[in-house]
């Protein structure tokens, strides 16, 4: 695909995430906003006004379109493979939010719908194209942490089930559960410290529990080993604020990562006891609009750019492999649980 001017990009969807993506979007030079879809015009029309988008229109409207490159697709989990296998068959780039599919399957048939059209597809695991991933890099090993042995970490929040909570979060038909809406995150974060996936994974969760009664994983632990004998630890879930920070632990010392899901920050610690070294590491996200929340979202679609200019059908750095492996991943995690979605 040979793109002269800039990459038009359409919006296959108008999910409440857009409002975050979109403070990077708008940041990136090599991009056009072109359009912005949803199941009513109405809705797309109030969507592209609050994004100063050209144009409001269907979804099918959308796919028909032959001036769209790609579209980023942020709708509920379990509507993500059917908009992508309709994009692809029509053409277009894709890039869908986490996670791709609702298990390793539906990513499969995507996978094969971008080979049949020969277009870019990749899920929109955002926090792997942060700087700080490959500052966290370099710090392990010998001018580092040394070998990595071990790592905990925690991606959980808290609703209550009286509160005016995004349904889809609790409901089963839409896949929901902290497994796919932020445990995905661990398991990527794990995958791309280690640069491996675990030989054993077992977990266990909280399902129908007390509180909710909700036929998700409300709540969810899991550890996971790899071959050379490296554990990581990991929880997830809906009902319990956690901290939200990864600790990599190597044989000479470790590395705190607030907030690891989208990471500017870490604390390296080198040594033990009162000798140890304390290295405090920023890479603060560059902004180019002050007065925004600006969280990142750049660095993704700077990648998928990147990608299309150089006419790749995959990304080199989040994989169809990688991908792959996540989902089945949780799919294991789910059969060990019992949790099955109603439409699997
Ligand atoms: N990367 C991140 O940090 C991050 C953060 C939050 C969410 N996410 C991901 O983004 C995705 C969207 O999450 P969200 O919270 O933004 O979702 P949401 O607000 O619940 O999404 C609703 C939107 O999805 C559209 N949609 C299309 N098909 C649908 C269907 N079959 N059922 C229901 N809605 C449908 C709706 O379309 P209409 O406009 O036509 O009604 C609406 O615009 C999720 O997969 C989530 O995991 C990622």
């Amino acid at each position: 695909m040979e793109h002269r001017g800039k990459i038009r990009w359409g919006l296959l969807g108008a999910g409440r995430i857009l409002d975050r993506w979109m403070n990077g979007a708008r940041q990136v030079e090599d991009m056009e906003n072109a359009a912005i879809a949803s199941r009513t015009k109405e809705r797309a029309q109030l969507m592209a006004d609050r994004y100063g988008i050209q144009e409001a229109i269907t979804y099918e409207e959308m796919l028909e379109r032959e001036d769209i490159d790609v579209v980023y697709i942020p709708v509920p989990h379990t509507a993500h493979k059917e908009l992508a296998v309709q994009a692809m068959d029509h053409g277009k780039a894709v890039l869908v939010e986490k996670p791709a599919g609702i298990n390793a399957k539906e990513h499969q048939e995507m996978v094969e719908a971008a080979k049949r059209n020969k277009v870019f597809y990749m899920e929109a695991v955002w926090n792997r194209f942060f700087p700080m991933v490959d500052q966290i890099h370099e710090m392990i090993g010998e001018n580092g942490i040394g070998e990595v042995r071990a790592m905990n970490m925690a991606f959980s929040y808290r609703v209550t089930p009286d509160e005016n909570v995004q349904t889809r979060i609790i409901d089963p038909k839409q896949a929901g559960g902290g497994l796919l809406d932020v445990g995905v995150y661990n398991l990527h974060f794990a995958q791309t410290i280690l640069e491996k996936n675990p030989v054993e994974l077992i977990g266990m969760a909280a399902i129908d529990s007390d509180e909710y009664h909700i036929k998700v994983d409300e709540q969810a632990s899991y550890i996971a080993k790899y071959d050379r004998g490296e554990l990581v630890m990991m929880s997830s879930g809906i009902r319990t604020q956690m901290e939200d920070t990864a600790y990599i632990y190597g044989t000479k010392g470790y590395i705190v990562v607030p907030v690891f899901w989208k990471p500017t920050r870490m604390k390296v610690v080198l040594g033990e006891g009162n000798d140890c070294q304390i290295q405090e590491v920023t890479s603060p996200v560059t902004q180019k609009i002050s007065g925004i929340e600006d969280e990142g979202f750049q660095y993704e679609i700077i990648h998928v750019n990147d990608c299309l200019r150089k006419g790749l059908m995959e990304s080199p750095v989040m994989t169809w492999e990688k991908t792959g492996d996540i989902l089945e991943q949780c799919d294991s995690l789910r059969a060990q649980w019992g949790l099955k979605y109603p439409m699997e």
